[in-house]
Formats: C-alpha cells, structure tokens, sequence
C-alpha cells in the first residue's frame, strides 16, 4: 500500500468520527476514487475563452441569473448570502469563503449537469489585468456592468507581486496569517485585518470598484475567482507550505448556520474545522505556481501526501505572545495624496534586542476610520520622515500597504468602520538595523501615506486613524493532534 493510500484511508477513518463524510463525498462510488477524481480548480489564464470549464461558468452563471428569486441558487440570492453573513476582519474570513466558494461551484455543477466542474481562478499575482473572459457586453453572462478597472487598468506590484505574496506565504502563524481572533463571525468588537485579507483581498475589491467595493460584490461573476485565488494561497499555505491552522475550539468548532444552500438549494450547516479538508476531498488546485508566474509547484502526489500527513497531525496551538508595545500617543488624520508622520518611543536597543528568532514587529494600524469605497489605499513607511505621496516603495523604509473593503448597508451599527490593520515590518526593521538607518536612542517613527486608487471623485478626502503602534509578539506553535482528543472520538 503506498503511503497516499494508506494516509487516505487513516484520514477517512478519522472523517467518519468528524461526520464529515457525507455532505464532503456521498454517492456509492468508492470514497478513493471520488477523490482521486475530484474536479480541478485552473488557473483562468490557462484556458482558451472556449475551455469546458469558461463555458460552464458561463452556463451556470446564465442559469443562476434566469432562477426565480424564490429559488435560492437565484444569482442575486447569493449574493445575500455574502451581505448577510460574510465575516471579514477576523479570522472566520478563509473557511466562511472557501465553504461559499464550495456550495456555489456545486449549484454550477448542479446546473449544468458538468459533474466534474471546477471554478476557475484568477491569479492576479501573475495577470494583473481583468482576465478577457469577464469583458464585453451583457450578452456575455460573466460581464458585470459598473466596474471601473478595465484593461490596460492594472494592479501593482506592491499589493498582489510576488514579493507581497510569498512574504504572506512565509508567515508560519495562523493567527497572523489569517485576520483577528473573534468568537462570531460577525463580532460586535473592531476588525481586524492581518495581510492577506487587509492587503491583496481588499485591494482587489478596491481595484475593480463597482459592486466588487461593496458586499453585494458576488453580483459580480469576477468575484468568485478573486475568491478562489485567495482561497489557492490558503490551500498551498497548508498543503503545498505544510503549515497547521489553530486547533482553537472556538475556530474549529465554529459553525456556519445555515448561511449556505447546497446543489438543491437546502439550507447546510459547516463547521469552520472542516474547511482546510475540502480542497483534499471535493476540489483540488492545478499543479502551477503561484507566484513564480509559468512555473510549476510541487507535484500531485507529493502534495496530497504532504496535506493528508499535515492533517492527521493537525489542529496546532498555536499562539502569539505579545513582547512589548511601542505606541504613538495621539490620533491623526492622513491627507488622500497625502502624508502623515509619528514617532513612538522605541528606542533601538529595545529593539534590535527583540528582532531575533521567531518575533514578528507589528505595526498595528487601530481605530481607522475604513472609508466605504475603497478608492485609495495606505502606504506604510518606517523612519522616513520626509515620506511623501513620491517616495517608491523599493525604498528601504517602506513596509507594505492595506487597504479598505466593508459595506456600510451591512454594518449599519458602524463596527467596521473602525478598523484595525496590522503590516508585518519585520524585514523592513531588519534591513533598516543592517543598512544602519536606526539610530541609537533616537525615536522611531511611522508614516502612513494615502494613496488614490482611482481617478474617480473622492468621497472621503482624509483617513482618520485612531491609533498607531508596533507590537513586538513571539510566534508560538505547539503541535498537539486535536481530533484525538474531541469528545466522541476513538
Ligand atoms: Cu466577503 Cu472578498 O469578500
């Protein structure tokens, strides 16, 4: 038996005792087969406009338009779904929309009798243009009318590059990886959002504008394969990276209550816990890279293996404890086009002293107002002043971007409108100590920086921050099997 087979079958063993079995699999085929077989998820730039599976995202996308609305695979019924109960600022973000993203692709198959149907994505490390099979007119279901970003329109570097992109791949931490704790997933406390979701999951949004800057967003058939490739960089985290989500009982035992319909339109429940299984059993992804755009990443069997092994081990503790906190007394507002400059009392001792090892420095951007349209993003900088709307982010200051993605339609009450950021400048506080640009006994300073998205109006001409810190936390991951220990389980 080769090593797979029997990490399948150890896996299995352990699925039936989760339940997960059924609503994953079903059918009378062999369990071994169905997944072997399961549909792959392809990269949108690998297919002509005519591949089977453009043409059954068409065809699906035409049918869901043509439901009755009392059908709940209705297209604008969907979307509901997403404005009613997407969590976003916490870490209930990557298994809300990888389970949306899963009962979606089945009502697709369901529609279009295409079984082995699986929802393309759009790899925007790589295409930074709106892929040529979402343009055109309404005679083209998965045109969208109202966005802003056409082609030659494109996204930067500096928010979805492959630099972005693998520094984010690199985290080890779940806890920084994905966004802020939370025991709902839509919590009455800020959001919180931690570089995947704050930096290229928003700016995506920001960038195609239209409904896709707002939480009807899923009206917009680009959206699902924006979702897809987020849903990619989580599944080659644990997969392809080999790293373990939180064995938190208030993440993995988190359910999802009827906030989804399956391939009938019956009302589902899925427990966040179960989400990291499904791109094992019910989808995979193709076999290309990532971020090293036309390259080829690890090969099938190696990732199954790999995956299936993570799993058994899986569920880890894991933990961030925080070190120290450097913080900058008062509130600002930064300028759109423009600058803002702090400076916290972190002397370099204190710090060079706690740059070793495992420990992340944080800056923690708190209290921002998120401004609802997501037409400009923030830029942060460390020690530079003189930092300006002109300063290139190849200077050894810059420390990486976020930018805004909320509803307030959906948030009447106002939580997400004061919002929480946390950029990762480890690399950067390394660099600038290596280059020798901190100095002994001087403060260190901040700079966040507005940058305009768009040429569109402005709606809101400054950024108003409540609060602006480095945090220096100690990543803590200990491996501990969970499902071994779950209540009802041998
Ligand atoms: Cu809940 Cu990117 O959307």
């Amino acid at each position: 038996m080769t090593v797979t087979r029997r990490l399948v079958l150890a896996t299995l063993g352990r699925l039936s005792a989760v339940g997960v079995a059924s609503y994953a699999l079903g059918g009378c085929e062999s369990f071994l087969d169905k997944i072997r077989r399961r549909p792959t998820r392809r990269d949108i730039a690998t297919l002509a406009t005519n591949d089977p599976m453009v043409e059954t995202y068409k065809a699906a996308v035409a049918a869901m338009k043509a439901l009755p609305s009392s059908d709940p695979r209705a297209w604008q019924r969907q979307a509901d779904i997403h404005f009613n109960f997407c969590p976003h600022g916490n870490w209930f973000f990557l298994p809300w929309h990888r389970a949306y993203l899963l009962y979606f692709e089945q009502i697709c198959r369901q529609l279009t009798g295409n079984m082995d149907f699986a929802l393309p994505y759009w790899n925007w490390t790589c295409n930074r243009t709106i892929p040529s099979i979402f343009l055109g007119d309404s005679t083209n279901p998965l045109f969208h009318p109202g966005r802003v970003a056409s082609p030659p329109a494109a996204l930067s570097d500096e928010t979805v590059g492959p630099g972005v992109i693998n520094g984010i791949l690199n985290e080890t931490n779940f806890l920084l990886f994905a966004s802020g704790q939370a025991t709902v997933q839509r919590p009455s406390q800020p959001p919180v959002y931690g570089p995947l979701e704050g930096t290229p999951h928003n700016t995506v949004h920001g960038f195609v504008q239209g409904d896709m800057r707002t939480y009807q967003s899923p009206r917009d058939p680009i959206f699902w394969t924006h979702h897809n490739m987020i849903d990619r960089i989580w599944s080659d985290w644990n997969n392809v990276r080999g790293n373990a989500n939180t064995n938190d009982p208030s993440w993995v035992g988190y359910e999802f209550t009827a906030n989804f319909v399956d391939a009938n339109g019956s009302a589902v429940n899925i427990k966040a816990g179960i989400t990291p299984l499904l791109p094992l059993l019910s989808y995979q992804y193709d076999d290309s890279a990532i971020t090293a755009c036309g390259g080829r990443r690890l090969t099938r069997a190696e990732v199954d293996a790999k995956a299936l092994r993570r799993f058994l081990e899986e569920g880890f503790a894991v933990k961030i404890r925080p070190l120290r906190v450097f913080r900058a007394a008062e509130a600002m507002d930064v300028p759109v086009g423009g600058a803002a400059s702090k400076s916290l009392r972190a002397t370099q001792p204190a710090l060079t002293a706690a740059l070793e090892g495992e420990t992340r420095a944080l800056v923690r951007v708190s209290g921002v107002k998120q401004p609802p349209t997501g037409d400009f993003f923030v830029r942060v900088f460390i020690g530079l002043p003189g930092a300006s709307i002109d300063t290139p982010t190849t200077d050894p200051h810059y420390a990486g971007s976020f930018a805004f993605f909320m509803d307030q339609d959906a948030h009447p009450e106002g939580t997400m409108a004061n919002a929480a950021f946390l950029v990762d400048a480890t690399s950067t506080l390394r660099r600038l100590r290596m280059l020798d640009l901190i100095r002994s006994g001087q403060e260190l300073t901040i700079q966040l920086v507005a940058v305009r998205m768009t040429d569109q109006p402005l709606r809101q001409t400054t950024l108003p921050v409540g609060s602006l810190e480095l945090q220096l936390v100690q990543s803590d991951i200990a491996a501990r099997p969970s499902f071994a220990e779950a209540p009802g389980t041998q």
